[in-house]
């Protein structure tokens, strides 16, 4: 296989902690003047231009920065339909509270596999479009055993990133009678979904009717871990709740939201910096004129972060990790340096992946091109579209 020379780097980011030579100010392994060589998908040497090794092929940025690929660890791309009406509602004071999920829930039963398919590839390059070479998607608009599984056989199709949502409301026929969809969840709908999923999310708002509390979540989230899955958790976003720290409790990757948490919820994450990342999602923060998580006390408390888009039609209809990246520098506190390592390293390792985020020899060659010459203008020019992916076309974290 040929091997390519990227030249033209004004500036790398690589988050590589040991790379010899780096400026490890801001802990994001910075070359100036750098060139990466790239092998069947892979990254086969990282350095100065002036010391790179021959290659067969040669591909010049012109004087660009390189960051990782960005790696948007949650997103709901699997539904048809839009709700833009309900955001306009909620501009003029509506409160948001997921009693919208079912309207999408219909959308896409009635939408046709092709039709899933199509929505699906194009919001997927909506995101490559801005610099996003790994996904994650959830179902979570199905809420039966056939659309549920039919929705992680269509995100299959674009990442390896698949998670099992059906706890994500419950659904309309089941209103009155919440304990027999929390056993079709963990039975039949698990039985399907599991072989085409490899992680189990649930909605925990115990406030929020249409979704699910303490118990009902561990219930669906014992299930998943016994048939193999990895546990993510939606928790804490709309009020205070027990989703933190049940998510620490089952050893789950992430939790995500945090939008609300306690002085215990933010000693539990510490305790658990380890396993349990802590997803930020300000998009949807900014969709439901909602308060914004205290990043920069997470931070410093020795929380893991991340960051992600939460792409779906009702809390936040953006694909676009460079804005979630502005407003986590704006809003939440972070350096631009912090954001950035928490939209790639930071995101791989709340899907429990070291092959992305991180640019050094072995790992995956997804890299996103910012036209600019630092990674600093991704939050100093807000809403310009500068970043795109430079990855080879078709792979998204397969
Ligand atoms: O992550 N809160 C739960 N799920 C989504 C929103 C779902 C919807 O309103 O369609 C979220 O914000
Ligand atoms: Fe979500």
């Amino acid at each position: 296989m040929t091997a390519t020379v990227i030249t033209g780097i004004a500036e790398l980011v690589t988050n590589d902690e040991d790379l010899e030579g780096a400026d490890h100010s801001e802990h994001l392994g910075l070359l100036r003047n750098a060139a990466v060589i790239v092998k069947d998908g892979l990254i086969a040497w990282v350095g100065p231009a002036s010391r790179a090794p021959e290659a067969d092929g040669r591909r010049d940025v012109g004087g660009r920065a390189v960051v990782p690929g960005f790696v948007d660890s949650h997103s709901h791309l699997v539904f048809a339909g839009d709700r833009s009406a309900e955001f306009a509602a909620r501009m003029t004071g509506v409160k948001y509270d997921g009693g919208g999920i079912v309207s999408s829930v219909l959308a896409t039963r009635a939408a046709s596999d092709d039709d899933l398919r199509a929505l699906v590839g194009a919001r997927i390059e909506e995101m490559r479009a801005q610099g996003t070479t790994t996904v994650e998607i959830k179902s979570g608009y199905g809420l039966s055993v056939e659309d549920e599984a039919r929705s992680l056989r269509v995100a299959a199709e674009f990442t390896s990133e698949t998670t099992f949502l059906g706890a994500h409301a419950v659904p309309p026929e089941y209103v009155d009678r919440r304990a027999e969809y929390v056993a079709l969840v963990t039975g039949q709908m698990l039985s399907a979904c599991a072989p085409l999923a490899r992680w189990i999310d649930v909605f925990c708002e115990p406030r929020i009717a249409h979704a699910f509390t303490e118990d009902e979540a561990r219930v669906v989230l014992s299930a998943g871990r016994d048939a193999g899955l990895g546990l993510r958790v939606h928790g804490n976003q709309l009020g205070p709740g027990p989703g933190v720290r049940l998510a620490v409790e089952m050893g789950a990757a992430s939790v995500d939201h945090c939008t609300f948490l306690s002085e215990e919820d933010i000693e539990a994450l510490v305790a658990a910096s380890d396993t349990t990342v802590a997803t930020l999602l300000p998009g949807a923060e900014f969709s439901t004129r909602s308060r914004y998580p205290d990043a920069r006390r997470l931070v410093d408390a020795g929380v893991s972060i991340a960051l992600a888009t939460d792409c779906n039609p009702g809390t936040c209809y953006s694909s676009s990790m460079p804005f979630v990246l502005a407003l986590a520098v704006r809003e939440m506190g972070l350096t631009p340096a912090e954001a950035l390592r928490a939209a790639t390293v930071g995101s791989a390792k709340s899907l429990r992946r070291n092959d992305i985020g991180v640019v050094r020899p072995g790992n995956r060659a997804d890299l996103a091109v910012l036209d600019a010459p630092s990674y600093l203008h991704l939050s100093y020019r807000p809403g310009v579209p500068i970043a795109s992916a430079l990855a080879e076309r078709g792979r998204h974290g397969s």
